[in-house]
C-alpha cells in the first residue's frame, strides 16, 4: 500500500520538493503509525531542507516536524497507546504525508473534540516560548520582555505567555500589519524595527533601564543592537536564526550589564527532561482554557501545497501558525 507524502530528494529550497506516491511505514517496536490530519509548519523544517539544521536525515526524506491524528498501528512493545487513539506528537520529520511514524513516547493523547489544526502547531511553538520564557529567563510578573520576530509562530507564542506570567510585553517586528495583530495578542508595546532604529525606541519605552528578558528568534542585525539596550541582570534568549545570520556579541557587553546569555533548545529539553516539559504543557493548557493564550492559525495548506507553505514561510509572509492539512 502507498500513500502521499512531499519529498526532499535534493538539498535545497521548498521550490525542490515533490509530492510523490511513498510505501506506507511500518512502526518500530517502540513507535506508532499516525494518520495524519494536520502538520504544523515550522522554521526548523525550511531549514532542514536546506541542509542548514542541525539534524541532516539521509535524503530521500519527508519533512513535517509535528502533527495530530489518529493512531492507526502500533509497535510491538508499546503499551501506552492503542489504534484510535487521537493524539500530538512531535516526530522531527514525516509530518508532511497522509500517514508518518513517531515514537509512542512523543505521542500526547488530546482530549475528545481537540482541534486537530490547533493540536498540530501548538506543541513546537509554545513549548520552545515556555521553555525559553519561564523556564530559562524565569521572566517574572512586572519585568520588561522583548519579543523580536514577535508575530511569527514562537514569537507570538512568546507574547502571550510573557502577558499570561504578569510581564510588560514589547513586541518588535517588520511591518505594521504585524505588529497590530502582536497587540491583539496582548503586547503593551510595539517596534517596528525595519523602520524604527531599535535602540532608541526601547531606550524611549523603557526609561532608558531596557528590558529584563530579550527573546531573540531573528538573530543578525538586530542581536547587538538588542543586547547593548539590554537592562542590569538582563538575560537574552538565543532562540534562532532566522534572518540566517548567526550574530556574535562582544563579551564585554554581558560584563557591563551583569547580564546572560541563555541559549534554548526545546526539542532537547523535551527529550532529557520529560517531567519539566511536562510540567510546561500543563501550564499552557490552562493559560490556554483561563482565555490567556489563543494560538493564531492564520493559514490552512493542502498537502500538496507544503512547498507554498515553506516559500511563505521564508518569505516572511507568515502570522502565528499556518498547518498542511492532508
Ligand atoms: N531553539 C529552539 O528550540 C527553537 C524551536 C523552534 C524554532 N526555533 C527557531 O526560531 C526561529 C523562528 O521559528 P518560527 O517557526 O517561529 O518561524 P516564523 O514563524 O517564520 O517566524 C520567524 C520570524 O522571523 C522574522 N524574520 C526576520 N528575518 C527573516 C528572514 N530573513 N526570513 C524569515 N523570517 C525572518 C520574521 O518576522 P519579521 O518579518 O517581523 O521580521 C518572522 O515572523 C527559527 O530560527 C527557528 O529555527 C528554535
Amino acid at each position: 500500500m502507498s500513500i502521499k507524502a512531499i519529498q526532499c530528494v535534493a538539498w535545497g529550497g521548498p521550490e525542490l520538493l515533490q509530492l510523490r506516491d511513498v510505501e506506507l511505514p511500518e512502526p518500530g517496536p517502540r513507535q506508532v503509525r499516525v494518520r495524519v490530519h494536520a502538520a504544523g509548519v515550522n522554521f526548523p523544517d525550511v531549514l532542514i531542507i536546506q541542509k542548514k539544521y542541525q539534524m541532516q536525515p539521509p535524503l530521500p526524506f519527508t519533512p513535517g516536524a509535528e502533527v495530530a491524528g489518529v493512531v492507526e498501528a502500533v509497535g510491538s512493545d508499546v503499551t501506552t497507546l492503542k489504534v484510535g487513539t487521537t493524539v500530538a506528537a512531535v516526530c522531527g520529520i514525516g509530518g508532511f504525508a497522509q500517514a508518518c511514524i513517531v515514537e509512542a513516547a512523543q505521542c500526547m493523547p488530546l482530549p475528545p473534540g481537540t482541534p486537530m489544526d490547533l493540536a498540530a502547531s501548538f506543541g513546537l511553538a509554545y513549548g520552545t516560548s515556555w521553555h525559553a520564557v519561564r523556564d530559562r529567563a524565569a521572566l517574572q510578573p512586572g519585568e520588561t520582555l522583548l519579543v523580536l520576530g514577535a508575530a511569527g509562530g514562537v514569537g507570538l507564542a512568546a507574547v502571550e505567555i510573557g502577558k499570561a506570567i504578569g510581564a510588560r510585553v514589547i513586541a518588535a517586528a517588520s511591518d505594521e500589519a504585524k505588529l497590530a495583530i502582536c497587540k491583539e495578542h496582548g503586547a503593551d508595546e510595539v517596534i517596528n524595527y525595519e523602520d524604527d532604529d531599535l535602540r532608541a525606541a526601547l531606550k524611549a519605552l523603557t526609561d532608558g533601564k531596557g528590558p529584563d528578558v530579550i527573546f531573540d528568534p531573528v538573530g543578525g542585525k538586530f542581536a547587538e543592537a538588542a543586547f547593548r539596550s539590554i537592562a542590569w541582570r538582563g538575560r537574552y534568549l538565543v532562540i534562532g536564526f532566522a534572518a540566517g545570520e548567526v550574530p556574535s556579541l562582544p563579551l564585554n557587553l554581558p560584563l557591563l550589564k551583569g547580564a546572560s546569555i541563555v541559549g534554548v533548545f526545546w526539542g532537547e529539553f523535551a527529550k532529557r527532561e520529560p517531567a519539566a516539559n511536562a510540567r510546561g504543557m500543563l501550564e499552557l493548557v490552562r493559560w490556554m482554557g483561563e482565555g490567556k493564550i489563543k494560538p493564531r492559525i492564520s493559514k490552512h495548506y493542502a498537502l500538496s501545497e507544503a512547498p507554498q507553505a515553506l516559500m511563505d514561510m521564508a518569505a516572511r509572509r507568515v502570522v502565528g501558525k499556518v498547518v498542511v492539512a492532508p
